[in-house]
Order: C-alpha cells, then structure tokens, then sequence
C-alpha cells in the first residue's frame, strides 16, 4: 500500500486491530482498551456507542491521525505503524462531519488535495475532480469553482466524500460523515453512500450515534461501550434478533423487530396466492374460484396481468362486468421493496392484503399480516442464541 500504486487498485482490504489501546497523556484511564477486530475486506463496518467511548479515537488510529499507545493494525496484511504516516494518510480516504473543508479552497480544489499531493499531473487531477463531483451528484461546472461556504450542508458534505474518494483508496474513514444534516437530506447521502458502495466495493469504516443509520448503512455493526470494548459485533440482522445484552439492547432502541422489517426485502420472502380472473371474463369465472368461503377476495386483472380490483364473490355477483367489480387496487409493493413498505401497505389496506407485482407491473402475489409475522419469528429463530431455550 505504501507505494504511489496501490496494489489493490482501489478494492477494499482487510483491516486488523490487535489489542489495540491508546492513552492519552495526563488521562487516568485509557481511551481505547485493547480493542481486537478484523473488518473484512470490501465491507461497510459501522462503529455505534456513546459519546465519548473512543470511537473517533479508535478510527484515527487507523490512519495514524492518532499515535496508538500499544497494538498492532494491519491494513492489507501492512503493518501501519511501519509506513510513512504522511504517506499512509493519502491513502485513506477521510471524511468527517461537517465536511472538514478547507474553506479557503475551491471545491475543486478541495477534492484534487491528495492527488496534488501525490503529484499526479494537472489534467488527470482536474478529470478526476469532474469525476468526482459527477460521482456525488454535483455538476462539475457549477460547484468545481465555488468556495465551501457557498454550499449547502448537504452538497459540503457531498463534497467532502468526493474528496475522499479522489484518489481511489482502498479504505474509507467516515467520522459521523453525516451528523449535521437535516434527517431527509442525511437519508439521500445514505443512500448515494450505498449505490457508491455497491460499485466501488471499498473498506469502510463508519462512525454513527445513530443506530439505524448503523443499521442501514452496515454490513456489520461494532456496538462499542467505555473505552471501546466490543458489546457486540455482527450483522445487523444478528444484532437487531438478539442483542448481546442490556446495553445492547438499549443502544438498539425500540422497536427492534420493526427495523428488521428494513433489512428484508419482499422478493426473499414467499407470498401467498389470491384466486384471479382477467377483465374479459365474465364475473362468474371469479365467483367460481372463490367458492363458498366467506369474505375470500380475489383480484381482478387487467389484459397484461396487472392487479384491477379487488372482489369478493359477492361483488363479482353484483355487477356484469368485472371491470367495475369491487373496489380498485389502491397501492402494490414491489420485489425489491422493504418488508416495512410492505406492512405500511398491509396495515392501509382494507382487507389487510398487499399485492406484490413484478418489474412490468404484473401480479405476483399477495403478502399479509401472517406473511410478516412468520418472517419476523423465523429470524428470531434464526439468530436465537444457541444457548438459549427455544421451545
Ligand atoms: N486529545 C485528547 N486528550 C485527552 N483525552 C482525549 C483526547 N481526545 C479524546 N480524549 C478522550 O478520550 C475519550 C474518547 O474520545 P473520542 O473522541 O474517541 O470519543 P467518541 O466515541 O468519538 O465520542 P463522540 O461520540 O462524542 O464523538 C473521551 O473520554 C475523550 O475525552
Ligand atoms: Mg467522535
């Protein structure tokens, strides 16, 4: 990693602490304590605990921004404590709250500060800039020759990730990146932040207080207490099922069974069947599939399998065309949507049903109320402690 050519072209590496500890001169207790952990290569590894537990400490040790009392960090399998702390330093990519640019450079500027650095030549700088900046969501020839301070929190913050990620490092440093935006604004750099992943495939490293953003943005999920010791580290999913103890559990909030809803997507789970008939049929073709049970529904399809309206076997009696039987199809989920847009959709509905279409709009299925419920115990299941007893 060391030299100007990162072997890794950029894909992330592993990153290892071993009993990791740092003092602080003057302070009685350490601020980190022997913290041991590997963050796998290419993941999102978020670092959630109270004000004060060491995680900022713990982050700048990996860049050397902080000098670790005792321990051993490896990137890549590199021994950091061994290489040239400048150099290290241009090859991680940093990104704090508020941005942290320099407000007497340009945006441009700004995110060409480690290739300038690196000495790379003026035109590739300035395309890597455009690139960037493109990368983020911010046309280039608008924002590449303002100053910070003629930016919004949202697009510093943008811009602050672009300069990050200027000279393709392999590992990623993000201290609260978005701790001072607005919820809605925070939501949309989350969600850039995971398209951006999803492509670049880095080594992140992610501090929050915020637990579903943790939740959201991780792969896993180091819930650290006083001098950052390991409460807890695992996936989200784990963390949310079965927490590893009280503080855990308290830093999880409430409602940790409604935000494993946000961690399913509806394609993973199996939805149910509802009898169907197309526009063109006559009623009683519905009316024959629902049989005699009482209040069954069925839907009614228009000519490309898309959901109509919804009938009982009475409202298909009631009228000569199934076009204007029962009531319309209000809303419908998709594959990829969240099991949580699923039960939004389930709890509005009358009947309590959602129906989930395809990519062309067409019928799928139907999920309900029972649906969610067996997921939701199914994933307690799967990640009850073993030691526990299930029955
Ligand atoms: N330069 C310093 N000198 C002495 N003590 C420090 C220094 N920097 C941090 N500390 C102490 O080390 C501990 C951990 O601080 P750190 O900034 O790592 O916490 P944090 O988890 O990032 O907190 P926050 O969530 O508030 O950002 C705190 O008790 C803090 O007061
Ligand atoms: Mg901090």
């Amino acid at each position: 990693m060391a030299d100007n050519n990162p072997p890794t072209n950029g894909h992330g590496v592993e990153i290892r602490l071993e009993e990791v500890s740092k003092r602080y001169p003057g302070q009685k207790l350490p601020a980190v304590e022997s913290v041991t952990m590997t963050i796998p290569a290419g993941e999102t590894v978020v670092l959630v605990g109270p004000s004060g537990s060491g995680k900022t400490t713990t982050m700048r040790m990996i860049n050397r921004l902080i000098e670790p009392t005792s321990g051993r960090i490896t990137i890549g399998g590199q021994d950091v404590l061994g290489l040239d702390p400048d150099l290290l330093r241009r090859e991680i990519g940093y990104s704090i709250q508020q941005a942290g640019l320099f407000p007497h450079m340009t945006v441009g500027e700004n995110v060409g500060m480690v290739p300038s650095l690196l000495r790379w030549d003026r035109k590739r700088i300035r395309e890597r800039v455009d690139e960037m900046l493109d990368l983020v969501n911010l046309d280039p020839a608008e924002f590449r020759d303002r100053y910070p301070r003629q930016l919004s929190g949202g697009q510093q913050q943008r811009v602050g990730v672009a300069r990050a990620l200027a000279a393709n490092p392999p590992v990623l440093l993000m201290d609260e990146p978005f701790g001072a935006v607005d919820p809605i604004t925070r939501g949309v750099l989350q969600d850039e932040l995971m398209r951006l992943q999803a492509d670049l495939g880095k080594t992140i490293v992610f501090v929050t207080h915020d637990f579903d953003e943790a939740v959201k943005l991780g792969d896993r999920i180091a819930v650290l207490g006083e001098r950052s010791r390991i409460l807890q580290y695992d996936t989200p999913e784990a963390i949310l099922a079965n927490p590893a103890d009280d503080t855990v559990a308290g830093f999880v909030g409430a409602g940790a069974a409604l935000k494993q809803l946000t961690l399913r997507r509806v394609r993973e789970i199996e939805v149910s069947q509802v009898p169907t008939a197309t526009v063109d049929e006559p009623p009683s073709a519905l009316r024959e599939r629902l049989g005699s049970r009482r209040g069954a529904i069925g839907l009614v399809l228009d000519r490309r399998n898309r959901p109509l309206r919804w009938a009982t076997a009475r409202d298909a009696g009631a009228v000569s065309s199934l076009e204007r039987a029962g009531r319309p199809v209000e809303d419908s989920v998709a594959m990829s949507s969240t099991l949580q847009d699923a039960l939004e959709a389930i709890l509005t509905d009358d009947d309590g049903v959602a129906v989930v279409t395809g990519s062309r709009g067409e019928y799928v299925g139907v999920v309900d109320i029972d649906t969610v419920m067996n997921t939701i115990k199914a994933l307690r299941e799967e990640h009850a402690d073993p030691g526990e007893d299930q029955s």
